[in-house]
């Protein structure tokens, strides 16, 4: 039976564009291939958003968002928005797109691709088969905790402020997801926080542990924030799944996607309780190669893929998608951020045209 899916494509700002379109051809072609129907909407947030509507987050969006199944963003944000006051910045837009659609889990894994183990910075050694997940809490922390802005103190000076807090509920439905993603994994589960400076942190810590009695199948760790910088590029294959909030998830996140040598690479899945999930690559919309065909398309087809598995209940189609991409790989496509010595240069069309025809080859 064919199945019927509501998509809302997110093109967003620099990279995004061009990024989006390989992704869209490449999800055509699986769904030629896996009795799926999948109609597409395009949608305005960020930059994009802000010169057409004045906002980076129109309410159209949000709403177009809601009613369909899935969301697929690129990237948001470019050197012309930088300046504008935080409300009308594009990464508002996208903060408000995860709020308001209630995503709280940020699924970012860091796989080391065989063939790119010489793009990474670190030893062959030390890469050489790390596969990690990191489980970020994205919609609470200091990114949403209160009281935030800029006041005035007693001083006369101005004072920033911003609020980490975390309420039980929040902790313990984003250690769940920790715990069910490591049961799928190896069994390993590393919670990371900042528990010997940070009362948020040890109210974290207390609820991971305690939660830890229901998955006697899972191993369960903790680390502080800064130990865990450390050693995930000192001793890498430690970690299994790791589960954090929201600021020290998008700072480990980073580090472990550079890990496998190109942020280019790297996909991200954002899940709620219900609802369409998010699904977006890790990177940003880079605006200094934007518009010039050699952006990576692979962490957008990657996140195409996550959609198919997370969102969207084809496991067939994100199987497809990704041998696909293992294809290329094996193939010597390479774009610049993952260029090396014999392979073969292609820009960010060409390595959609390269996907497309592994995908016919299968
Ligand atoms: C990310 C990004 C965002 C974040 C920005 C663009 C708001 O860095 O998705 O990791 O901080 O969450
Ligand atoms: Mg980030």
């Amino acid at each position: 039976m064919t199945q019927h899916h509501r998509i809302t494509l997110l093109p967003g700002d620099g990279i995004g564009p061009e990024i989006m379109a390989v992704a869209v051809e490449v999800l055509r072609e699986v769904a030629s291939k896996c009795a799926l129907q999948l109609e597409f909407t395009e949608a305005l947030i960020g930059g994009a958003a802000i010169d057409a509507t004045g906002s980076p987050l129109p309410e159209e969006t949000l709403e177009t968002c809601r009613k369909s199944d899935a969301v697929l963003l690129a990237a948001i944000g470019g050197y012309k928005w930088d300046n504008l006051a935080r409300q009308q910045r594009p990464e508002t837009g996208l903060l408000g797109l995860r709020a308001g659609l209630g995503l709280f889990a940020n699924l970012r894994p860091a796989t080391i691709f065989p063939q790119l183990i010489d793009a990474s910075s670190l030893k062959r050694e030390v890469v050489e088969g790390v596969d990690i997940m990191v489980v970020r809490e994205l919609t609470g922390g200091i990114y949403f905790g209160q009281p935030k802005g800029i006041f005035e103190a007693e001083t006369g000076e101005k004072r920033g402020v911003n609020t980490m807090a975390y309420l039980e509920g929040e902790i313990d439905r984003i250690a769940k997801v920790g715990f069910e993603t490591a049961q799928k994994r190896r069994g390993k589960l590393c919670s990371v926080d900042k528990a010997n400076v940070l009362d948020v942190s040890q109210l974290w810590r207390d609820r991971v542990t305690l939660m830890a009695a229901q998955y006697p199948d899972v191993e369960l760790s903790h680390l502080y924030v800064d130990n865990a910088a450390m050693q995930l590029v000192r001793a890498p294959k430690q970690f299994d799944t790791i589960v954090t909030g929201n600021l020290f998830g998008d700072i480990l996140s980073d580090e472990a996607a550079m890990l496998t040598g190109s942020i280019g690479m790297l996909p991200s899945a954002s899940l709620g309780a219900d609802g369409p999930g998010l699904f977006e690559p890790v990177h940003g919309s880079a605006p200094d190669i934007a518009g010039q065909d050699k952006a990576n398309p692979l962490a957008q087809v990657l996140s195409a893929a996550m959609m198919l598995r997370y969102g969207l209940d084809c496991p067939e189609g994100a199987d497809k998608i990704e041998q696909a991409v293992l294809q290329v790989l094996e193939q010597g496509y390479r774009t610049g951020d993952i260029m090396s010595e014999g392979m073969k240069a292609v820009g960010c069309q060409g390595m959609g045209e390269a996907l497309l025809e592994a995908l016919r080859s299968f």
